[in-house]
């Protein structure tokens, strides 16, 4: 007889609050988990507070209360030794890329591997792999600023995977492509997710969110809402109280 495998939780916020210093606060008490294998859009308007909830994970940002656990650690516990090999498990993917201007596309991706203590032989040659993956074979030589918008989120997205993440954190990576461009690369993401890597895209393009079926976390006035891929919402199970109410 088959046993069916538990989820694993990958990423859970627990009463998580988040107030910037000088600022308003973003939200209070939110409560999520992301599971192992799992593909999520995370949504909500400019300002709703998707790049915080990235940041938070990958521990580029302290929460103001609660507690978040990411590959079942407390990651408050992470001290700045231990931050960047936290972070070799993670699969980072920026907005406006962060390309290194003066590497062209294949160190750029070679680059993360060479970080990992990889030669620059093999580097290389498993770059060139991940970048015909992406569709940039040809593309090899070309330095950043020779490169269109939705190339270099392909760059960025092949660096980020190079390394095989457990999870990959895609903050608006369509953000400046059409709406073209945007499809395919959320094909590449869904294709790094079926060999098991979790996925989550912030994005607040609602084509994107409506032509593929997944689950959709989505933030709203300090509410974090889930909505399931048949587009039933959800809010109880995951426990939200809105902001508004909690102050
Ligand atoms: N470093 C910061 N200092 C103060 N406030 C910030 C900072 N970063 C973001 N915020 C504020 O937090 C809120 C959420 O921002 P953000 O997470 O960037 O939202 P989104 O990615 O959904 O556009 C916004 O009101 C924004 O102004
Ligand atoms: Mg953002």
């Amino acid at each position: 007889m088959t046993q069916r495998r538990t989820p694993v939780e990958i990423v859970r916020f627990d009463h998580v609050s988040l107030c910037y210093p000088a600022g308003i606060p973003v939200f209070f008490n939110l409560n999520f988990s992301l599971y192992e294998g799992s593909f999520y859009f995370l949504t909500g308007a400019s300002g709703a507070g998707k790049t915080s909830i990235m940041k938070l994970i990958y521990r580029d940002l302290r929460s103001s209360g609660g507690t978040i656990t990411v590959f079942g650690h407390d990651i408050s516990e992470i001290n700045d030794t231990q931050l960047p090999k936290f972070r070799q498990k993670m699969g980072l993917v920026f907005q406006d890329c962060r390309l290194l201007p003066h590497l062209n596309a294949l160190d750029n991706v070679a680059l993360a591997l060479r970080i990992a203590g990889m030669d620059l032989k093999r580097a290389r040659a498993y770059s060139k792999e991940l970048l015909h993956w992406v569709g940039l074979g040809d593309h090899f030589d070309f330095y950043p600023p020779t490169l269109s918008d939705g190339q270099k989120q392909r760059v960025g997205i092949a660096r980020a995977v190079i390394t095989r993440p457990l999870v990959l954190l895609a903050d608006e990576p369509t953000g400046n492509v059409d709406d073209k461009s945007a499809n395919k690369l959320i094909l590449l993401l869904e294709e790094l997710n079926k060999i098991g890597t979790t996925v989550m895209v912030a994005t607040h393009n609602r084509m994107l969110v409506e032509s593929f079926s997944h689950q959709e976390l989505h933030l709203a006035k300090g509410e974090l809402i889930v909505n399931n891929a048949q587009g039933n919402r959800n809010k109880s199970t995951y426990n939200i109280r809105p902001y508004s109410k909690a102050v």
